[in-house]
């Protein structure tokens, strides 16, 4: 079932609107409710001293309107008394710097004394609100990792890395081999000779600063099961999710994502915008609405995690306080996000606030309701979703993949070589490129079963072993058509070089990879391209076929001739690797002609007009401000259809 929702703080209005707040949640079609995850200072506000009664009361409020509540761990915001009652709470920068009490995720994910807080906490909450009819769901924290806060440069963190270095290497002359510590004299004579990646003279080791993101991930994914494993003893049969961010991966969001039941993230188009890499006139283009593709292309990984539907737990209902410059959204923005969403995959869409904050950090951000209560825009377009929604969705179903790995994109940003890199940017513009064709793309991971898609493309498959190989082999020998992108098989899973590249790899994509070329942004270089040229940047991979064709060659004077784009065949299927970085209209280009050997329908949709499938259900969005017409449906500017056959 769709579903629409609402982040409410009760804490921070007089109980008398309480309950005609409500009311007006109900009335406007709303049916989640969530609250509580920033409530610890009034939950509990000296140490031991739980005053559960306001909550008892909002809880009820709430579920006397028919809402159902999704209830927060309040563990982003340990309150100040906690924090001063043990020295090891807060976190530490990488510079060092303890960070300090006074805005929200100070704390460690490796202390002792916060995980002893936390099963407290979850604790009290659980066993008090676990059978409660009106919670429906229980959200753990909120957004781990926003403000930076994943890796953390205590001593504890550096205890805990230490035991998990042991774990993973058993010895540390493995350590040692794996880091290819002999460079430099980084040998180790003992794990606890082991230091945080950090405050060294320049670069730590890159095998180090990999090692210690995933531990840093592994401490998030651990840190998250203290509270399902409290939440499900207590609270069994309810839902327990988390909330995640845009292009957020400083943890490992497969991991996390296997201990939820549903996996959620938080939508904020038009900050997205503003924090994008993307051309200013792009950027000028979608001020007040953001960037289809950019924002579709979080909806399909949130979706990929665990193939299946998603909730946004907070959708942008107007302006937003935290981006350099916040426009206003475009009337109707609202409606088209929202709409969106369950074009893609959502289940749900919160919009996060139902009423502004009159005071602190986010008296600049907007919410369904204006600061003095009374209806914003949001509202009336939050009215019409409501309206307007399908009550069910089908399953999303895409016979074309795109492979996400957290670690590749760890990996390649610690030695990025060229200015500009950035892992999220070139795995939009293969998605840009499959959803201008109106195709809809499934965002998986490299090692799961692939054998439903038609094709699959890999566009930094960066760290490689023999296992993996083989699976992407078997894939392509069973006839499947695989796609990889530059940096493909360069490195072991521990960060070093495979001599020669590309390592595993080599037999499916048919070359070897002499040389590779690092552009600062700014220089756009040439290939050529059944007779035609087209622009390459930041990136080239210079491939020396073995059993490959050649399709297309490099134009640069430096090495013209070189192969750029290849294809080898291999069993039923066929290996396309692509060496240089380009734009999405180029890859649009390449990837037309397997998607048509397929035999899969291809359609080109104009700039910011998409469609999206659920089963039968096919929806048309446009993100521009004149109307557009495609596959014969007429879609209003900023504006949406709904086909439903
Ligand atoms: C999210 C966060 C919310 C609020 C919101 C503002 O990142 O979860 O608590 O800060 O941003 O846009």
């Amino acid at each position: 079932m769709t579903k629409l929702g609402v982040c409410y703080y009760p804490e921070h209005w007089p109980e008398e609107t309480w309950k005609r707040d409500a009311a007006r949640m109900k009335e406007l079609g709303l049916h989640w409710v969530r609250i509580g995850e920033f409530a610890w200072g009034r939950l509990e506000p000296t140490p031991h001293t739980f005053d559960f009664d306001w909550l008892d009361r909002a809880i009820d409020t709430l579920g006397d309107a028919g809402l159902n509540v999704v209830l927060g761990t309040p563990t982003p915001t340990p309150p100040k008394w906690l924090v001063d009652r043990y020295d090891d709470v807060l976190q530490v920068d990488k510079q060092g710097h303890v960070r300090g009490f006074g805005s929200r995720r100070h704390y460690c994910f490796n202390s002792p004394s916060y995980r002893t807080e936390t099963e407290r906490i979850v604790t009290a909450l659980a066993e008090r609100y676990g059978q409660h009819e009106a919670v429906g769901a229980w959200q753990t924290d909120n957004e781990y990792g926003c403000h930076d806060t994943v890796r953390c440069y205590c001593d504890n963190c550096r205890n805990a890395f230490r035991v998990w270095l042991q774990e993973r290497y058993g010895s540390v002359d493995a350590l040692n081999e794996a880091w290819w510590n002999v460079f430099w004299s980084m040998e180790y004579r003992d794990f606890d000779e082991v230091e945080l990646p950090n405050l060294t003279v320049t670069e730590p080791n890159p095998s180090h600063s990999l090692d210690f993101y995933r531990f840093s991930s592994d401490s998030v994914v651990d840190y998250n099961r203290v509270h399902t494993r409290i939440l499900r003893e207590y609270s069994p049969g309810r839902l327990v999710v988390h909330n995640s961010m845009f292009f957020f991966g400083d943890y490992d969001h497969f991991k996390l994502t296997e201990d939820l039941d549903v996996i959620t993230w938080d939508s904020y188009p038009l900050g997205m915008l503003e924090q994008s890499p993307l051309p200013a006139d792009v950027k000028a283009h979608y001020l007040r609405v953001g960037h289809p593709d950019l924002i579709s292309f979080n909806h399909d990984v949130y979706y990929g995690l665990k193939q299946k539907p998603f909730w946004v737990m907070e959708q942008q209902p107007g302006q937003v306080n935290w981006a350099d410059s916040n426009p206003l959204p475009e009337p109707g923005a609202v409606r088209l996000w929202s709409h969106q969403a369950f074009a893609h995959g959502a289940d749900v869409v919160g919009y996060f606030r139902w009423r502004a904050a009159v005071g602190a950090q986010e008296l600049m951000h907007a919410g369904l309701n204006k600061h003095d209560g009374s209806p914003d825009h949001a509202t009336r377009e939050a009215a019409e979703v409501a309206r307007e929604k399908p009550d069910a969705l089908p399953a999303s179903s895409a016979d074309v993949a795109l492979l996400l790995d957290y670690e590749n994109l760890w990996a390649t940003s610690l030695q990025p070589h060229a200015q500009g890199w950035n892992y999220w940017s070139l795995l939009v513009s293969y998605y840009q490129a499959a959803r201008r064709l109106g195709l809809n793309v499934a965002i998986t991971h490299p090692r799961r079963d692939l054998s439903g898609y038609k094709l699959v493309m890999a566009p930094a498959l960066h760290l490689v072993d023999d296992a993996l190989a083989k699976h992407l082999q078997d894939y392509v020998e069973q006839g499947g058509t695989l796609v990889v992108g530059p940096r493909s098989g360069f490195k072991t899973l521990s960060n070093v070089a495979h001599a020669p590249a590309p390592g595993p790899l080599t037999e499916l994509m048919g070359v070897s990879i002499e040389h590779v070329d690092g552009l600062r942004p700014g220089i756009t270089e040439q290939i050529r391209y059944a007779q035609t040229r087209y622009p390459y940047t930041t990136w080239a991979d210079l491939l020396t076929p073995t059993t490959a064709e050649t399709l297309a060659t490099y134009e640069t004077r430096a090495y013209r001739g070189t192969a750029a784009v290849t294809r080898n065949q291999v069993g039923d299927g066929t290996c396309l690797t692509v060496g240089m970085w380009t734009d999405s209209d180029t890859l649009g280009t390449l990837l037309r002609a397997e998607l048509e050997a397929l035999s899969l329908t291809l359609t080109d949709l104009p700039d910011g007009v998409r469609s999206a499938s659920r089963g039968e259900v096919r929806y048309y969005l446009n993100f521009n401000p004149h109307d557009a017409t495609v596959e014969g449906v007429t879609v209003p500017a900023y504006g949406v259809v709904i086909d439903r056959n």
